[in-house]
């Protein structure tokens, strides 16, 4: 049977959901910001577009480049709609930020983005006054008219930072005071930036976060650390790969996202984590996996979900080859990522030869060593293409993914980085 060895040290791209934070508290700080090591993916792209649109000189992205901040008050109206492409987290961060503003901002999307849902940003905004038209009452295109905003105190129903970070810009641009709960923490890099850039945000026992609006945001000085949504594949590859070890640095560690690396010890996969220091308010370090243990299934519930929201495909792709059924419960989230999360990872499992089924808040996988051919269909999902990109690249399996270019939306480079991990099987 051939074997798959691994080896050396590689970075991964910028984070995700950092990067579109730093564009836009860069665009409503005072001064000039500093931005080193942003994603230049498409979602990051569709920000910048959506900022641009709203009259802030967003520079092409690069490897470092410098913002001219507006201030909090200083966006003007779009001539042309908002397009969020494939991006919930710009669409809905942006809404917050639009409902504090003295005109109407309409935001559209593509085909994945305009089936997602929109009232749980639109309810919470529209009790602090801003008005939000849906279509159908849930979807884009959706329309936000600016309004003077009340403070608020809201509870969400689901954990959500897109929704929780919503209401802190909101409350921000419109300078009033706001307070998030949410069940479970969701991540918290809208409050950590916040607070690095002068802002007082507080968080209680209850999860809990609160915001006091300053009078204005500091410029931001930033080094985007690499997205832990990314190591995560570079991570699980090695973790099921037969000799060797991987590191991956320089990645943040935000104890909110790192819930995939505790799962993957759990099943019994030999990760190390080096913290190195801070970076922006957000710990970063290297991550070494080291090939070669037998992996067993797992449970993910709770409080982990949260941690783990955009890795849980991969998980399941994970248990494919592990010994045991792999439970996943409490993500019904995943119904309303860019795609049916649960339905596609299941039926693709399924096609290619896993024992999978759907729970309706999530699924269960069995493990084996059978080969696994066939073709994964991913939606337009980019975190589906990847997933199933790893599954395919262990030797014996033949997966050929339907759309491998969609992982440009968080991860350039992706397959490229595959093909190198991959090189040494024999
Ligand atoms: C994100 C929050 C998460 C995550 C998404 C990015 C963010 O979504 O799935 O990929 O940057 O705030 P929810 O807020 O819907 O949980």
């Amino acid at each position: 049977m051939a074997a798959l060895t691994v080896g050396g040290t590689v970075r991964v791209p910028g984070d995700k959901s950092i990067s579109h934070r730093a564009l836009m508290l860069g665009a409503l700080a005072t001064g000039r910001s500093r931005v080193r090591g942003i994603l230049e993916s498409a979602d990051v792209h569709s920000t910048a577009a959506v900022l641009r649109a709203l009259g802030v000189a967003v520079p092409s992205l690069g490897a470092a480049f410098e913002l001219e901040g507006r201030g909090l008050r200083g966006l003007r109206a779009s001539a042309e709609p908002l397009d969020c492409g494939n991006s919930g987290t710009t669409t809905r961060l942006m809404a917050g930020v639009c409902a504090g503003q003295t005109f109407a901002s309409r935001f559209v999307g593509d085909a994945s983005l305009s089936r997602r849902p929109m009232r749980r940003i639109a309810r919470p905004l529209e009790l602090m006054g801003a008005r939000v038209e849906l279509t159908d009452g849930e979807r884009l295109p959706m329309t936000v008219h600016g309004a003077a905003l009340r403070p608020i105190t809201w509870e969400s129903e689901k954990s959500s930072a897109q929704v929780k970070s919503a209401i802190l810009l909101a409350g921000l641009v419109a300078g009033v005071p706001v307070t998030v709960g949410e069940p479970e923490r969701s991540r918290d890099h809208s409050e950590r930036m916040l607070r690095a850039l002068g802002a007082v945000v507080t968080v209680d026992g209850d999860n809990r976060v609160r915001l006091e609006p300053p009078a204005s945001l500091h410029a931001l000085d930033v080094a985007v650390p690499g997205d832990p949504s990314s190591a995560a594949f570079v991570a699980a590859l090695a973790a099921l790969a037969d000799r060797g070890a991987l590191t991956i640095d320089g990645v943040c560690l935000n104890p909110t996202r790192t819930g995939f690396f505790d799962a993957l010890r759990a099943m019994g996969a030999d990760i190390h984590v080096d913290a190195a220091g801070d970076q922006g308010g957000e710990p970063v370090g290297a991550i070494t996996v080291r090939a070669g243990s037998s992996l067993r299934a797992t449970r993910v519930e709770g409080a982990q979900v949260p941690s783990m929201i955009d890795e849980l495909p991969l998980l399941a792709c994970v248990a494919a080859r592990a010994e045991g059924t792999t439970e996943i419960r409490g993500a019904s989230e995943l119904r309303v990522k860019e795609s049916d999360r649960i339905a596609a990872v299941v039926a693709n499992l399924v096609a290619l030869g896993v024992e999978a089924s759907e729970l309706p808040d999530g699924m269960l996988v069995t493990g084996s060593d059978r080969a696994l051919r066939g073709r994964a269909i991913t939606h337009g999902d980019h975190r589906l293409a990847m997933a199933f990109g790893v599954l395919g690249a262990l030797p014996g399996n033949e997966i050929e993914v339907d759309d491998p270019d969609c992982a440009i939306v968080s991860f350039p480079g992706f397959w490229r980085l595959l093909d190198s991990l991959t090189a040494r099987v024999d």
